[in-house]
């Protein structure tokens, strides 16, 4: 939350299911745009924020399936859990406001007598979330009947359907939207309130998201039919909630331009001839390398010596390259090996993903960037954590120094840059 020096430029709040992921393209596509759209354009001064129904547990296990980046702020359960970072540090203040009138016990004594709904699997039973499935056309009605029980109980509670399937019951204060509004209010106070915020969702607890004062919302083009009828019934004349025409992370994507928010050419959408940025941030380049490494790899890029010769300029001469196994090399080899590979992973699933790119101005003209890298073979993985330095002479950036560590296990594998 500290990252940022200043007032974050734009806080994307972004569902993950059928929103920031599409489980309906093996590809990836719009997930890997939006991807190196916000770290060549947005996180060097912005906030991405996962807003999802799912648990820690499942979350996790997300991630571990979709290349996905990480976000500063991770709100799961339903707007019940909120922590921070990539170490993922829970807000127990979030926690104090949400244990007023809940009982948890009352819930699942009075929820056993409905026959109507069926328990969702342990992990997704969460300390201010107890969540059920129950048929679309039984939905209204339970939803009626155990309203009325738990006011007469004396509980404050909330009941929300989702994705024509789920039903979660929460504490009256929690949900996505009123994290949302809490996690607003600490970034006011202390003096840094983003200067534009935008909620993403595809369905029904995506729906509190979009009653926040003040932020743009989009609705997917994929969305899901209750959404849409809670934005007929409470939203429709709101110029400030757009539903894309463009599926998933794509319609994210959209919203962006539609609502004039930053930046919204990902670089994977640009023609690699236009991708040549004069004056980019380091942030950019970093990513711009990395794409242009896989289309390498991939054979999308023409097999050219100009190619090489404009990387081995960009290559300082007594810079170093450190492999992830540890071995120490003259940064120039780098790049012969790089010559080498030229369309090695031709036809196959290969994408690089960068991830969390962060750079600090260590001198006049000098960087430190720490990113983490991936190359994803299909559903396969391995990555590692770069740190470089990169100087920056008039227009370009040039490469000092390359040091690779590996992340997790994956240290056997045929890694080659
Ligand atoms: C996720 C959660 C589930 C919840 C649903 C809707 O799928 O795993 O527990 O009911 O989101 O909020
Ligand atoms: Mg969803």
């Amino acid at each position: 939350m500290d990252r940022l020096k200043s007032p974050a430029r734009l806080m994307i709040v972004s569902d993950l299911d059928h929103t920031m992921v599409d489980h309906h393209d093996p590809e990836n596509t719009s997930l890997y745009r939006f991807n190196t759209l916000w770290e060549a354009h947005y996180r060097h001064d912005s906030l991405l924020v996962f807003s999802t129904g799912r648990s820690p547990t499942l979350y996790k296990q997300l991630r571990k399936e979709k290349p996905m980046i990480t976000p500063d702020i991770t709100i799961m359960s339903v707007g019940t859990e909120i922590t921070y970072g990539k170490s993922m540090v829970p807000d127990d203040g979030w926690v104090h406001v949400l244990n007023q009138k809940w009982d948890r016990d009352i819930i699942i004594q009075e929820t056993t007598k409905f026959p109507e709904l069926t328990r969702q699997a342990e992990t997704e039973q969460r300390p201010h979330k107890v969540s059920f499935y129950v048929k679309k056309d039984k939905a209204k009605d339970v939803t009626n009947s155990l309203s009325k029980i738990f006011e007469e109980r004396g509980l404050d509670v909330k009941i929300i359907y989702s994705g024509g399937i789920d039903l979660d019951i929460l504490p009256k204060g929690a949900g996505k939207g009123q994290a949302l509004a809490y996690l607003l209010k600490k970034f006011e106070a202390n003096g840094k309130p983003p200067v534009n915020t935008l909620a993403c969702g595809d369905s029904g607890n995506d729906a509190d998201l979009f009653t926040v004062p003040g932020v743009y919302g989009v609705m997917v083009s994929n969305a899901q039919e209750e959404l849409l009828q809670w934005h007929a019934e409470n939203a429709k004349d709101n110029p400030k909630i757009l539903h894309a025409s463009e599926r998933c992370a794509s319609g994210i994507i959209q919203a962006i331009g539609h609502f004039n928010l930053g930046p919204n050419r990902s670089p994977r959408d640009i023609p690699d001839h236009e991708n040549n940025v004069i004056n980019p941030l380091p942030g950019h380049e970093i990513v711009n390398f990395n794409l242009l490494v896989e289309k390498w790899r991939l054979a999308e890029l023409e097999k050219s010596d100009l190619f090489i010769a404009g990387l081995e300029k960009l290559t300082c001469p007594s810079g170093v390259f450190i492999h992830p196994s540890g071995t120490e090399h003259d940064i120039k080899e780098y790049v012969s090996v790089l010559r080498k590979v030229y369309g090695d992973k031709q036809g196959k699933p290969y994408r690089i993903l960068v991830d969390n790119v962060l750079a600090t101005q260590i001198g006049s003209d000098t960087w430190l960037l720490t990113f983490d890298k991936w190359e994803y073979s299909g559903k396969e993985r391995q990555g590692c954590v770069v740190t470089s330095i990169l100087k920056k002479d008039s227009d370009w950036f040039s490469w000092v120094h390359v040091h690779e560590t590996w992340v997790e296990q994956s240290g056997e594998n045929e890694w080659i840059l």
